[in-house]
Formats: structure tokens, C-alpha cells, sequence
């Protein structure tokens, strides 16, 4: 984790990095919800010492949470969750904390939350705000429960990258299984999900026919 350390250090909860955005967007970069030329964002630094967690217990803590509470997440916290799941750890060769097939890279996140749905972006550890909707009720779908999770991280693969889209699905999963055990190491849960509103996530986020969204990840405090 000390590979981040270039990155630079900024706001200190959720919602100032959030409220940076939301000024962006008020700025008048958008008549309506989508800000996709808004600035990106910098996330905070991951430090290897901060969740002390070893990887036997967060294995043997590991569950999927059927219940969220509402309370927000910190910039620390949704900063580490987003490195695991698509973060550089050999920033100088840009390759990252999860494998994917031939290193294409193909699988991107977005952070899903009450002020809109950002883009990580690995290289910079940054947030690239799209929309300023709440886009967690289409990700929660018919299982309603889940839109009260304070981050949905959803898991967006780019079939123009390679040939077989089952291959990209594998690298989805390495995705969200970094995300469980991350969350696990906050002391927070998630629940890796296919159940949700694809098209319409699709339509809300401006996605390419080449983009298929895969899977998401509510990430919160367990209620159950
Ligand atoms: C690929 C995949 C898709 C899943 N989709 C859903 C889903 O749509 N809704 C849901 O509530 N749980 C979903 N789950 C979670 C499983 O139901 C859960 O992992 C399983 O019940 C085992 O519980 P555990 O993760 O606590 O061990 C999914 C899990 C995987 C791996």
C-alpha cells in the first residue's frame, strides 16, 4: 500500500470530496444531472498501517450483509475500498491490485452514493463525477434494502477489450472479492450483486455499447 504514497492527501470525510463535486456542478458544467467535464477529485492516500485486520481474519470475517445503515463512510474508508477494487500497486508500470486477463484492465468502478455516481480513476486514485442523481436505487433494484448502503461500487466491464466476455466477467469477480475483503478489513460489510436496473444504469451513466455492467457492491455498516 505504500505505493500510493505519491498520491496526495486531501479531504477528510465523504462529503467534502463529495461537495467539491457538487460545486463543480452547480458551476453551471451541466443543465442537468450529468457533469461528465467536471475535475476529478483526488482521493486521500491508502497507508499500509491503518486496518490492521490480517488477511486470515477478514477471510474469516468475511459475509454478506443483507442490511446497511445508513451512516456515510469517510473519504479513508471509501478511498481504501476503491484501491482494492481497482487501485495501482505498481503505479510506475500501471498495473494494479487485482489481476485481469493479458493485464487488459477492462473492468472500471464507479462510486454510487446520495450525491451523484463518480468514475474511479486508477492512475490519479481520483473520483470523476458523471452524475450528480442518486443512482443507488436502480443499482439496489427490486431489493430495495440495499439502496440505504452509503456506497454501491458497481463493476462495469469493457467488452471491446477482450475477445470473450466470460473472461471479463471472471476479472469482475476478482473485483468485488478485493472490495468484500477490504470492507471486511473497515469493519464494514458488502455484498457482491447482479440484481439491479442495468439498462437504466446504463442510460443514467452515459455508458457505450461496449460496457456491460457486471456486478455491484453495497459497502456499509452491517444492521444484520
Ligand atoms: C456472482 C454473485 C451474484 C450475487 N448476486 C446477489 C444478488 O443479486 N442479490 C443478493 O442479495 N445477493 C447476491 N449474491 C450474494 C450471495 O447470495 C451470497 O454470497 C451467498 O448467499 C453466500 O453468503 P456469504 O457471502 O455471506 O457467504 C451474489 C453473489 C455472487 C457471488
Amino acid at each position: 500500500m505504500n505505493s500510493l504514497k505519491s498520491h496526495q492527501k486531501t479531504a477528510s470525510n465523504t462529503s467534502r470530496i463529495l461537495k467539491v463535486l457538487l460545486a463543480a456542478a452547480a458551476l453551471g458544467l451541466t443543465a442537468s444531472c450529468a457533469v461528465s467535464d467536471a475535475a476529478a477529485e483526488k482521493l486521500p492516500e491508502v497507508k499500509a498501517d491503518a486496518y490492521p485486520m490480517s488477511l486470515v481474519e477478514a477471510l474469516q470475517q468475511r459475509r454478506s450483509a443483507r442490511n446497511f445503515k445508513s451512516q456515510a463512510l469517510t473519504d479513508e474508508q471509501v478511498a481504501a475500498l476503491l484501491w482494492a477494487a481497482a487501485g495501482e500497486n505498481r503505479p510506475e508500470q500501471h498495473l494494479r491490485t487485482v489481476p485481469s486477463a493479458r493485464n487488459k484492465q477492462e473492468v472500471q468502478v464507479y462510486a454510487l452514493s446520495a450525491a451523484g455516481a463518480s468514475l474511479y480513476e486508477p492512475a490519479t486514485h481520483s473520483l470523476k463525477l458523471i452524475t450528480t442523481e442518486d443512482l443507488r436505487p436502480l443499482a439496489a433494484g427490486p431489493q430495495v434494502n440495499f439502496a440505504a448502503a452509503p456506497l454501491i461500487v458497481l463493476i462495469v466491464g469493457d467488452n471491446s477489450k477482450l475477445g470473450k466476455r466470460e473472461i471479463t466477467y471472471a476479472d469482475a469477480g476478482f473485483v468485488s472479492q478485493n472490495i468484500c475483503l477490504m470492507a471486511t478489513a473497515l469493519g464494514l460489510s458488502s455484498r457482491p450483486r447482479m440484481t439491479m436496473e442495468k439498462d437504466e444504469l446504463k442510460s443514467a451513466l452515459k455508458l457505450g455499447p461496449q460496457l456491460e455492467i457486471i456486478l455491484n457492491n453495497p459497502v456499509g455498516y452491517a444492521e444484520d
